[in-house]
């Protein structure tokens, strides 16, 4: 049964993959963190007051509950103009910072686009900071069916008649089925992952290095992409795809696939009337990109035999199996390293020289000259914390969603705000991880913010994965599948890198999804 099947019943990748966690003791509640560190900031207080410290420890007040500040509009022009607002007017940072503002609330109601004709029903109520921002993870309260993307579903033309895993809710029978499906995709060639990394990574170091000798300066979002891909079919299926059809068109067939997909979210830069007229407001028609897909479809299906016979096993047809590998493996995984590691590399970058030379000592005197392993990461302290910094100071899928499945409460900081059933939720993620009344300094780059045991604890308001780094994926939860995987990967990265070079440079501009990075020197390893 569905229910009583959890990832530690399933699949050994976590136990290989993580292994961080066992020894953190974690409170029982997100509200006594908030408490311990605003307790931290009250020590000044005590000490002058005539008051004698309290010696039990202070219960989490319920806020008064207050109406959910905000209103949607006119039908229609209510949610144009908050479109207008969230990509051109003021941008989405600023549309939401306004609006916190003008309603001295993180909680409030708003549209997010795209609205219509893309979806009919734009209107959420907004939850942007990290105490309300967790209901979203409570798949008692909340459904999570048909809104990976948000208020409106991509047709499923484009994933082969299917509704793909990432828009099922725990409660459909296909959730648990998938789920354990990725589960295996990620652990029957785990032993491959490491090797496979170093030799997709080497690849792409290369390249920029021979591109920085050439032309001064090598783009790494194009590099990092065909190395993203090589590494996940090497790893998953073992399978190269340049001695395929697909030969290097890989990211770019999965780049626009995804875009049929994503348009009604995306600022491309186009003018304003093809962009917010046209992309943001119909829906792209699947037949378009269907050769490409095809291409993809096939290569995976040549590629995957064990996973699909795996699938038989767990009920599944292997047509379906193939087109959920495909999207997990392009949409989930490829998309996820696309934004990810330029994103990180741009938060190491900034954060200077120092770190480059603190991170290089660490990571060569773990692995000293072998090959680097799973136990000598785990003697990385400060490298595992920049990459749970760099989770959480710039998530890379920022947006969640969730509908009520009933009537409950939810607290922010100030207040408590009665939800109906049927009231679609939203969570702008940036917002909640980078809340200061959970974390000191909460919009700075702290590379070291995670170490030690103080550290640690605090793992657990990390939430890219879409649950708490601190929790783990299972068939009951919506919680990346990958979440393990995402973190080796990023380790993987910052490994290779560190271990090749003592410092690096780099130009940042905007694109549509993360960073586009510009290297501009490497500095080979010098001890
Ligand atoms: C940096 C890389 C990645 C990021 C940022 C990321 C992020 C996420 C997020 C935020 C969700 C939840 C979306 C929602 O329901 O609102 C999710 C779900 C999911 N992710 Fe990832 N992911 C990444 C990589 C991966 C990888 C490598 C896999 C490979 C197995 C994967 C598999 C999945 C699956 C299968 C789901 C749906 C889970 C479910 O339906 O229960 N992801 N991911």
């Amino acid at each position: 049964m569905a229910a009583a099947y959890s990832l530690s019943s399933l699949s050994t990748f976590n136990l290989q993959f993580s292994s961080q966690f066992s020894l953190i003791k974690l409170p029982a509640t997100p509200s006594k963190l908030i408490l311990q560190s605003r307790r931290r900031s009250h020590v000044i207080s005590a000490v002058v007051s005539e008051t004698p410290p309290s010696t039990s420890p202070a219960k989490p007040t319920t806020p008064p509950i207050r109406k959910i500040p905000g209103d949607y509009g006119l039908p229609l022009i209510g949610a144009w103009r908050d479109r207008q607002d969230y990509f051109y007017n003021q941008g989405r940072d600023e549309f939401f910072r306004s609006r916190i503002q003008k309603y001295s609330s993180t909680v409030f109601r708003t549209n997010m686009p795209p609205g219509p004709f893309i979806s009919f029903n734009p209107n959420v109520v907004a939850l942007l900071d990290g105490r309300s921002f967790p209901a979203l993870f409570d798949t008692d309260k909340v459904e999570k069916k048909d809104l990976f993307t948000g208020t409106y579903m991509p047709s499923v033309d484009l994933t082969g008649g299917y509704r793909m895993l990432s828009y099922l809710d725990p409660s459909e029978p296909n959730h648990a089925k998938l789920k354990k499906l990725m589960f295996f995709l990620l652990s029957h060639r785990r032993q491959h992952v490491i090797p496979e990394f170093h030799v997709s990574y080497s690849e792409l170091f290369e390249n920029l290095e021979s591109e920085l000798a050439t032309k001064g300066s090598a783009a790494l979002n194009a590099a990092n992409e065909q190395a993203a891909f090589n590494f996940l079919a090497r790893s998953f299926f073992g399978a190269s795809p340049n001695d395929s059809g697909l030969g290097s068109d890989g990211p770019k067939l999965i780049n626009k696939w995804v875009l049929f997909q994503l348009h009604p979210l995306l600022k491309l830069g186009l003018p304003r009337p093809v962009e917010d007229g046209i992309l943001h407001t119909f829906s792209l028609p699947a037949f378009l990109v269907k050769k490409d897909y095809r291409r993809l479809y096939d290569f995976f299906y040549q590629s995957s035999s064990p996973i699909l016979d795996h699938a038989e096993t767990l009920g599944i047809s292997r047509d379906e199996a193939c087109h959920n590998i495909l999207f997990t493996t392009c949409f989930n995984s490829f998309g996820g390293m696309k934004i990810f590691f330029p994103n990180m590399l741009k938060w190491v970058a900034r954060a200077g020289a120092k770190l480059h030379h603190d991170l290089a000592r660490e990571i060569r005197s773990a692995a000293g000259g072998a090959a680097v392993t799973m136990a000598a990461m785990e003697k990385m302290p400060l490298m595992k914390s920049v990459v749970y910094e760099s989770l959480r100071i710039e998530p890379p899928v920022s947006s969640q969603y969730g509908k009520a499945k009933r009537d409950f409460v939810i607290e922010s900081h100030d207040g408590a705000f009665q939800i109906k059933e049927g009231d679609m939720l939203y969570g702008y993620q940036p917002f909640a991880t980078k809340d200061s009344r959970i974390f000191d300094r909460a919009d700075e780059f702290v590379p070291d913010r995670f170490v030690g045991e103080e550290g640690e604890e605090m793992l657990k308001h990390v939430l890219w994965s879409n649950g708490p780094e601190s929790g783990a994926p299972s068939v009951n939860n919506k919680q990346c599948a990958g979440k393990d995987f995402v973190v080796l990967a990023s380790r993987l990265l910052l490994v290779e890198l560190f271990r090749r070079y003592d410092s690096f440079d780099i130009e940042v501009a905007a694109s549509p999804l993360g960073a586009a990075v510009t290297v501009t020197s490497l500095k080979r390893a010098s001890f």
